[in-house]
């Protein structure tokens, strides 16, 4: 992970992210910031619906703001929620992470501050990317 300021301003933007989270079905709000390669940050929190699977994470949001903006390459993403502890971003956000960045570093704060860090790599060590779909005989 990027140096202790460059953390705050991701952690400070996922937490605003967090504040706008539409989450009247599971309650749980969350809120995603990752560093641009262009320097900037890029936000997105979750939007549940009643139809339940239409809901999108806040990862995947954010990564949408990203790439509408015209930035496909990132370095970090800071996640921010009201649990009791880190949590790790979903399966499918990890894939949908991976497509972008396969080397970046993942953090998660929790309600009380209390954080944890991994590596996309770590937590997604065996990927399905495009070079897969290119490995037809
Ligand atoms: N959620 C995220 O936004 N990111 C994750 O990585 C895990 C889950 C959201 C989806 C849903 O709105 C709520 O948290 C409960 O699963």
């Amino acid at each position: 992970m990027s140096a202790p300021d460059a953390i705050d301003a991701l952690r400070t933007a996922a937490s605003a992210a967090m504040r706008c989270a539409y989450a009247p079905y599971s309650g749980f709000r969350v809120g995603a910031a990752l560093r641009g390669s262009d320097g900037a940050i890029y936000a997105g929190c979750n939007v549940e619906n009643s139809s339940y699977p239409a809901g999108s994470c806040a990862e995947r949001n954010a990564l949408g703001a990203a790439v509408h903006a015209g930035c496909r390459e990132f370095t970090a993403v800071v996640i921010v929620t009201e649990a009791a502890t880190p949590t790790p971003p979903c399966g499918i956000c990890r894939q949908a992470l991976v497509e972008f960045a396969p080397g970046l570093a993942v953090a998660s704060y929790a309600a009380n501050g209390a954080h944890a860090s991994w590596s996309l790599a770590e937590l997604l060590p065996a990927p399905f990317t495009g070079n897969s779909l290119r490995s037809t005989t």
